[in-house]
C-alpha cells in the first residue's frame, strides 16, 4: 500500500476536514461511542478506500452516519431518509413507521444503528451488496459539524484494522491507520466507549415489526422494547432464518488483543485459584489481569500487572476505560498474556456490550471456568 501523508487536526479544523471529504478522501472522526473511518456514502469509490486502509473484508458492511438536521423535516425521520436517498420505502409497507419514528425520536442522535431497506444513492460497496443498510446518527458534536459543512452521509466502520480492538482515542487511530488515511480528527476521548446498539427492522407479511438485536451496547434491550412496544428478539451473532450472519461485527473473533486473552466468569477468586488455571491452561510467562472494579483486584498480589476498569462497579466507565486497557496490556512488553473478568450482571446495555467484546476477543480460548 503506497503511504498517504496522514493529517493530524484539532477541533478548529473542521472545514479542512469537510473539505478532504469533499474531495473523496477519508478521515478519522470522533463519535460518541469510538472513532469511525469516514468517506462519502454516496461513494463506492471512497467505501472502497475504506475496505482497503482497514484491510476489512469486502463482505462485512459499512454503517451510513446522517445529519441530526433529519429529525426536523416535517415528514417525519424516514421520509428525510428517503428523500436523502439512504433508505427505500419498497421493500417495507411502513405500517409500522410511528414505531419506528418513536425508536428514532427516543435514541437519535446516539449510539443506535438500524439496519433497514437501503436506498438508491447507497451504492453496493457500502452494504456489501445487502439490500438493507445500517444507518446512524452520531451524537458527537465534531461529527455532526462535518456532516452539515459536507451535505451528504458519511460511511464510517471503526477506525481500526480488520479484527483489531476498536479506537477510543485519536492516538489509537494513529497506531492502527497512520500513512493509510489522509487525516484524523482529534476530539479526545470518546464518552461511551464501546460500539452502537445495532438492531435491525423489517416488517412481518401481517405488517407487524420483527426487530432483532444484531450488536449489543449502550441503548439496552429492555429500553428498546420499551420504545418499540414489542419483544425484541436476540440475533447477535445471528441473521435471517437464524443462520450466522457474515458479518465480521458478528463473526466470533473481533476486538482482538495480539496477546493471548482468557475469560474468566466475574468476579476473580483467590490468586492460588487463578493461578492453578493458569497452570492447567498451561500458560507460561507474565499474566495481566483486566479487573472489572476495584473490588475484584484485591484477590491479586501488589505486584501483579493490571488494568481496573471502574473504581466503583459502573458499567459506563467500565465500557470507556474498556478498549484503551486492552490495547495498553496488548503493548506491554512485561505482559505474555490476559486474564480478562467478565462482568457479573450482563443484563445491562453496557454490561452485555463489554461481556460480548471481552468473549469476541477471547475466542478458540477456553473459557474459564468457576
Ligand atoms: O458505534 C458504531 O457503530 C461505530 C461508530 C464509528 O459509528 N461503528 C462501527 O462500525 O462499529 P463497524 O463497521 O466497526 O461495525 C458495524 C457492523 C459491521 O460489522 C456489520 O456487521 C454491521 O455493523 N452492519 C452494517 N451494515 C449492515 C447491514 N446492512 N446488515 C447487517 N449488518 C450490518
Ligand atoms: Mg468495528
Amino acid at each position: 500500500m503506497n503511504p498517504l501523508t496522514t493529517r493530524y487536526l484539532g477541533p478548529d479544523e473542521v472545514e479542512s476536514v469537510a473539505s478532504i471529504l469533499t474531495h473523496g478522501g477519508i478521515v478519522a472522526l470522533p463519535t460518541e461511542t469510538v472513532y469511525g473511518l469516514a468517506g462519502n456514502a454516496f461513494s463506492g469509490e471512497c467505501a472502497l478506500k475504506i475496505f482497503k486502509a482497514k484491510e476489512r473484508p469486502s463482505f462485512d458492511p459499512l454503517i451510513t452516519h446522517v445529519s441530526e438536521k433529519l429529525l426536523s423535516g416535517r415528514g417525519g425521520v424516514l421520509n428525510a431518509l428517503v428523500e436523502a436517498g439512504v433508505i427505500d420505502r419498497s421493500t417495507i409497507a411502513w405500517r409500522t413507521a410511528p414505531q419506528v419514528e418513536r425508536l428514532i425520536h427516543t435514541f437519535w442522535p446516539g449510539p443506535l444503528t438500524l439496519i433497514l431497506p437501503r436506498g438508491s444513492k447507497i451504492p453496493d460497496e457500502v452494504t456489501s451488496g445487502s439490500p438493507r443498510v445500517g444507518v446512524r446518527m452520531p451524537e458527537h458534536v465534531l461529527f455532526q459539524k462535518v456532516l452539515s459543512l459536507t451535505g451528504f452521509p458519511l460511511a464510517a466502520p471503526s477506525a481500526n484494522r480488520f479484527g483489531r480492538i476498536s479506537p477510543t482515542t485519536a492516538s489509537h487511530v494513529r497506531a492502527e491507520l497512520d500513512g493509510r488515511i489522509d487525516a484524523v480528527l482529534d476530539g479526545g476521548p470518546c464518552s461511551v466507549g464501546v460500539e452502537s446498539t445495532i438492531v435491525s427492522l423489517e416488517e412481518s407479511d401481517h405488517g407487524t415489526l420483527i426487530a432483532t438485536l444484531l450488536r449489543p451496547g449502550k441503548i439496552s434491550r429492555a429500553a428498546l422494547e420499551l420504545a418499540l412496544g414489542i419483544p425484541v428478539g436476540d440475533g447477535v451473532g445471528l441473521g435471517e432464518k437464524n443462520q450466522k450472519i457474515a458479518a465480521p461485527g458478528m463473526l466470533d473473533q473481533h476486538y482482538a488483543p495480539v496477546k493471548p486473552l482468557f475469560l474468566y466468569p466475574g468476579p476473580f477468586p483467590s490468586r492460588t485459584v487463578l493461578d492453578s488455571w493458569i497452570r492447567k491452561l498451561g500458560l507460561n510467562g507474565t499474566p495481566a489481569f483486566l479487573c472489572q472494579h476495584l473490588k475484584s483486584s484485591e484477590c491479586l498480589d501488589p505486584e501483579d500487572l493490571r488494568s481496573v476498569l471502574t473504581p466503583e462497579a459502573d458499567p459506563e466507565t467500565a465500557a470507556r476505560a474498556l478498549f484503551s486497557a486492552l490495547r495498553s496490556l496488548d503493548e506491554d512488553a512485561a505482559v505474555d498474556f490476559i486474564l480478562a473478568e467478565l462482568p457479573e450482571n450482563t443484563e445491562e446495555g453496557l454490561s452485555a456490550a463489554i461481556a460480548d467484546r471481552l468473549n469476541r476477543a477471547s475466542v478458540n480460548k477456553p473459557l474459564l471456568k468457576r
